[in-house]
């Protein structure tokens, strides 16, 4: 089922998750859920928070060499941890939450994250570049923060204006 995906500066984006305790049929519904709801929105990755799920879950589903977003290549990632970051790189990014809006973000460019899979079984992964960008892009919704809070000042207040001025009539 394809879920709503909230945006900003809707209050609940702010919200830190919480860890999953059960992995049950209804994480696996939520899961579901959300790779359904992330390749609707032409997405990549997609945080439980961005479906007003206040859980630590986070999927990824980066395009591979040819272009295909393949299935095979989703991760999916329970209560994740960065436990190691080194490097720097810097990243043109957007988000399913800001919609419309990219800027370029400087992170690490190697990390280490341990996390769980659907079925609670401990997993390691160690990546770099766009992976790695994709990681920390998505962690940071769980602890309630968006990538444009990353911007130089001067960037966020052109940002706010811009989305002001773009979303007069919407609300
Ligand atoms: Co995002």
């Amino acid at each position: 089922m394809i879920r709503e995906v909230i945006t900003y500066p809707n209050k609940l984006l702010r919200t830190k998750s919480e860890d999953v305790v059960e992995f049950n049929e209804e994480l696996h519904t939520l899961l579901d859920d959300m790779y359904e709801t992330m390749l609707d929105h032409n997405g990549v990755g997609l945080a439980a928070i961005q479906v007003a799920i206040p859980l630590n879950i986070l999927i990824i589903n980066l395009p591979n060499e040819e272009d295909v977003q393949d299935k095979e290549d989703l991760i999916e990632a329970i209560n994740p941890v960065i436990t190691h970051k080194d490097g720097e790189q810097v990243f043109t990014e957007g988000c399913l939450s800001v919609p419309g809006f990219s800027e370029d973000i400087t992170r690490a460019n190697h990390i280490v994250v341990e996390y769980f899979n659907r079925f609670g079984e401990k997993q390691t992964m160690e990546c770099e570049g766009f992976l790695s960008v994709a990681w920390q892009h998505e962690m940071e919704h769980l602890t309630g923060h968006l990538f444009i809070e990353n911007l130089s000042i001067i960037k966020r207040k052109k940002f706010e204006k811009e989305w002001k001025k773009n979303h007069k009539n919407k609300n």
